[in-house]
Parts: structure tokens; C-alpha cells; sequence
């Protein structure tokens, strides 16, 4: 049963492709708001980014960013979320949020998770207690926090998984959960309903379910069970052969995927949103990530490097104090981050402005048409970087 076309709560403006590649910029109107696409989201799980406030991250100009609902949902829990009105007002974020639907995280983080095709069977984490996620349920909890975006419950295989049997039972398994979410969602008007696409690495696998979730309409769509380990060469491969089967005027997120030449390169197959913990977890082990690369600044050799976390970087770290900038150094971070939280704070506010840099640059390239060069001078940079 295919239901009905599916009221949305979004617009999605198209401004512009690239000649070369199958790149755009577009300005996705949601109900807290525009948001430029590319995005890069941050992921704030409990309601705050681990090392930012929600004030700091809507100082870097994030518009968009993730919460989790598996979390949320234990702390404060729904009766709260309902009586405060949301996961926009527990956090005093006046934009969009995002949320995953909690099954995914739940397989990922706990081994002990099983699927049936009644929803995700696992363990609490908190007192063993059995528990039981369903389509219905993530989705009722993604209306009490009221996210502009919620996403589908699906079930995820590892992509390297051998057992094609099992890929394509997850793979129908998401479109029939996708049917129970769109009858659970009680708010279409306000909050937008993703589908996730899924076949792990099989290309017929990955149209055969392109095909379906596009016919259930949603007003954005997900290419999930990447990011998993995949080679780059079999990524591209699925991301591609979804992109091209996708209305061009409707967003397209990859799950999960944020190393900047991951994102460079996505973009340029026709993916238009990404989410990762990646940038404020390895900032946690003291990483900054730089058009150089990632350095580690808890080597010896930044002891009594006094230059900023980047150079020419805008970030509030590494300006100087003469424009504004905390003028925070290398060494700085090299002395604090292994028994401070100042020095993961730090360089998570650089990490996130990078991401963010990086995506308002990737736009700009596509809005001009030079987005080619612009993918050529970024990885010139990290090459040149890593020899
Ligand atoms: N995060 C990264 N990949 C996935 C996926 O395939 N599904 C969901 N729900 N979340 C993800
Ligand atoms: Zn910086």
C-alpha cells in the first residue's frame, strides 16, 4: 500500500548546479527557519554538543543540528518533553533540530540489540531492563521533542555485511517501516518525515529501494548504512546510484559522513546534507582538523608552537585578540588538552567552524560554477599537507 501524497513542512529553493558535476546549492526553508545547502550538521546527542553551548554553536552560525532521540527520550523522557513543548525550548534553540530515530544508535552502541520486524528489541543501558523501539514509537517521540526533521525507524545492516539475504530483508523491512512511520506521524504540517534508503552495497538493491521510498513522497530523503567501513570507491558507487534516481527538488542527506574530503566529494555526486560526530568526538582526543589535515595537538612537537590551531583560520580560537580571537596557540592546546576540558572546548569551536567554513565555501564554488577547481584546491591543500 502506497499512501497518499504527504503534507510538508519544508520548501526547498534550488539556486544553483554545477556544469561539471552533479553539485547544488539550495536554500532549504524549514519551520525554525532557512538553512543554506550543503550543510555540514553538528550532532548535539543530550541536548547540548558535547563542548559547546547551544549559544556558541548559533554563534558559529549553525541554523541546523542534531539531537538524538533514543536519549531524549530516556532523559528527560516523553511526559517532560511534552510538558516543557519540545527539545527547541529544553535547549533555548531558537532553530531547526534534527532527529535521528534512535534504532541505528541503538544497534550501533549496543551489540546486544535485536531486530524483528515488530522494531528494535534491546536492552536499557541504564537498568537492563528489556525494551522495545517500533516505528511507532521512535515516531512518537520524535513529535514530543518536535524536531523540524525526524527520521524514519530502519533497519541497518553493516554495509561489509556478506548476507544478502538478511540486506534485502532489512531493505524491505525499512520500506514497511517507513509505512508504519508516515501512519504514526501526527504532525506532517510541521515537523518533515525522511525516508532512508538502505541495500547496503548492492547497486540493484540500492534502486530497487530508491524506487520504493521515493513513491512514499516524503519531503526529504536519506541514503543510509554507509560510513560503515565501506571502500571509498563502493561509497561513491551507492551514493551516486541513488542521487540519480532522487527528484532534484527535494534534500538529500548521507548519514552519518563527515570527514571533509568525504563531504567534498559527496557533494559533488549530488548529496546535499551530512551529520557526523566525528568532528566534536576527535576534538575530545585533541584533533583539529585543518585544510592540511587532521593534527594531533597532544604531539611533543606542538609544545612550542605558538602559531594558531590553523592559520588565517576565522574561528574564535585562532583569531588573534587584535580581531576579536581568544589568539589560543598550539602549544596552548598542547599544555591543557590532556587533563582540561578547556582544550576539547577549544577545539571543538574550531572543528565545528571548520565543517561550517567548508560547507559556506563549498556553495559559494557551486553558486560561481568553479566547483571543480574548488575540489582540486582542497585536496592540493590536504595532499600537500600529509607528504
Ligand atoms: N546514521 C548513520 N547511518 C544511519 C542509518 O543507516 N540509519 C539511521 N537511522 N541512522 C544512521
Ligand atoms: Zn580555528
Amino acid at each position: 500500500m502506497t499512501p497518499g501524497p504527504m503534507p510538508s513542512a519544508l520548501s526547498f529553493e534550488l539556486l544553483g548546479k554545477c556544469s561539471v558535476t552533479k553539485a547544488r546549492a539550495a536554500t532549504l526553508h524549514l519551520p525554525h527557519g532557512p538553512v543554506p545547502l550543503p550543510i555540514f550538521m553538528p550532532v548535539a546527542t543530550q541536548a547540548s554538543l558535547k563542548g559547546l553551548t547551544p549559544q556558541q554553536l548559533e554563534d558559529q552560525g549553525c541554523r541546523l543540528c542534531l539531537n538524538n532521540t533514543y536519549h531524549l527520550g530516556l532523559k528527560p523522557g516523553q511526559a517532560a518533553l511534552d510538558a516543557i513543548g519540545g527539545a527547541h525550548k529544553l535547549q533555548s534553540w531558537p532553530h531547526n533540530l534534527l532527529t535521528d530515530s534512535g534504532g541505528f544508535q541503538m544497534v550501533s552502541l549496543l551489540k546486544l540489540a535485536k531486530v524483528t520486524e515488530e522494531g528494535v528489541r534491546f536492552l536499557s543501558p541504564h537498568d537492563g531492563s528489556p525494551m522495545l523501539l517500533t516505528p511507532e514509537h521512535s515516531i512518537s517521540l520524535q513529535n514530543s521533542i518536535g524536531s523540524d526533521i525526524i527520521m524514519q525507524l530502519d533497519d541497518v545492516i553493516a554495509t561489509t555485511s556478506p548476507d544478502h539475504a538478511r540486506m534485502n530483508e532489512a531493505m524491505e523491512r525499512s520500506v514497511r517501516w517507513l509505512d508504519r512511520c508516515i501512519q504514526a506521524h501526527k504532525y506532517p504540517e510541521r515537523q518533515n518525515l525522511f525516508c532512508i534508503i538502505q541495500g547496503g552495497l548492492d547497486l540493484d538493491m540500492r534502486r530497487d529501494c530508491t524506487a520504493q521510498m521515493v513513491a512514499r513522497d516524503t519531503p526529504g530523503i536519506a541514503i543510509g548504512g554507509l560510513s560503515g567501513g565501506e571502500a571509498k570507491d563502493e561509497y561513491c558507487k551507492v551514493v551516486r546510484t541513488c542521487t540519480e534516481l532522487l527528484p532534484e527538488m527535494k534534500p538529500r542527506y548521507v548519514m552519518g559522513v563527515g570527514y571533509p574530503e568525504d563531504l567534498v566529494v559527496s557533494v559533488a555526486l549530488g548529496a546535499d546534507m551530512f551529520d557526523c560526530v566525528w568532528p566534536t568526538r576527535t576534538a575530545r582526543f585533541g584533533n583539529a582538523i585543518t585544510s592540511a589535515g587532521v593534527l594531533n595537538l597532544r604531539n611533543a612537537v606542538y609544545a612550542n608552537d605558538f602559531g594558531p590551531i590553523e592559520q588565517g583560520c576565522q574561528c574564535i580560537c585562532c583569531r588573534s585578540p587584535a580581531q576579536g580571537g581568544l589568539g589560543i596557540t598550539r602549544a596552548y592546546i598542547y599544555h591543557v588538552t590532556a587533563k582540561e576540558t578547556a582544550g576539547a572546548h577549544l577545539l571543538t569551536m574550531h572543528n565545528v567552524h571548520y565543517q561550517l567554513t567548508l560547507m559556506r565555501l563549498v556553495r559559494e564554488a557551486i553558486l560561481e560554477d568553479r566547483y571543480p577547481q574548488f575540489a582540486k584546491g582542497f585536496f592540493s591543500k590536504l595532499y600537500a599537507g600529509k607528504q
